[in-house]
């Protein structure tokens, strides 16, 4: 984990916060009728609008500047020109880059109304993940946070994806340490004052084996449930402080 300096902490919580604006915005257009291209197009425009670059685009060979995942798809969906329907639940996952560093943050967002079950799955999530960001201290570990996100997920009914997680982040989009959403209090690597990581849970309705799929000339790939059953995710990039811990992607 790369511990960052006050100078490093104050291009964070501007890019940080940069993200989580064009989040909200990006958010407003999740309608029935909207193509996650649409959503893809907003963010690219808006991102360099605010002299920023979206990291996802090129990355790794990743084609678009966000991440969209409906319904079925974990993560990394690739925007398209699939139309976003009335009950469609989509995940809308934003990292920018400005001033060397990355900040990063997603949400479920419901397009129009969605039933009961998209609902319960989307408020799991998110409460989740901030039952995975409550557990963090400056010197424990991230089995801390494994475990809180775990515990929460279960008692609801419902499955934390253990494949994919959150992760370090600075002047690299990913660094080092895997943030897991499953793990043991005291174990796995261990937190530092000053250093910024995501928590990113994925909460699905099942525990199936999920299925992971390539993206044509990208070593990125996405995933999906293999029933098509639903799965919701939320992000935040959180810094580790002396005390405790800053959100820094909330608005
Ligand atoms: N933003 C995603 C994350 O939370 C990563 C997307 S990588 C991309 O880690 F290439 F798909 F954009
Ligand atoms: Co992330
Ligand atoms: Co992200």
């Amino acid at each position: 984990m790369t511990v960052k300096t006050a100078s490093d902490i104050k291009a964070m919580e501007k890019v940080c916060q940069l993200a989580a604006q064009t989040l909200e915005y990006v958010g407003k257009y999740v309608k029935p009728g909207v193509t996650t291209n649409e959503l893809d197009q907003l963010v690219y425009d808006y991102t360099l609008s605010n002299d920023a670059k979206p990291a996802p685009l090129n990355y790794n060979g990743f084609p678009k500047s966000i991440c969209t995942s409906v319904n079925h798809c974990i993560c990394h969906g690739v925007p398209d020109d699939t139309v976003l329907k009335e009950g469609d639940i989509i995940n809308v996952d934003v990292t920018s880059y400005k001033f060397g560093f990355h900040g990063d943050t997603s949400r479920t967002f419901f397009v129009g109304d969605v039933s009961e079950k998209a609902k319960e799955i989307t408020e799991v999530a998110e409460t989740a993940m901030f039952k995975g960001i409550e557990a963090i201290r400056p010197t424990g570990t991230v089995g801390d946070i494994g475990f809180a996100i775990n515990k929460y997920v279960t008692r609801k009914g419902y499955f934390a994806v253990r494949e994919i997680g959150g992760h370090g982040i600075g002047r690299q989009f990913h660094e080092d340490p895997f943030v897991p959403s499953f793990g043991r209090k005291g174990k796995g690597d261990r937190l530092k004052p000053f250093g910024t990581i995501t928590v990113e849970p994925m909460v699905n309705e099942n525990n199936k084996p999920i299925i992971e799929l390539s993206i044509p000339n990208s070593t990125i790939r996405y995933y999906e449930t293999e029933d098509k059953t639903l799965s919701a995710q939320f992000e935040h990039t959180v810094l580790i402080t002396d005390s405790g811990y800053e959100i820094l992607t909330q608005v």
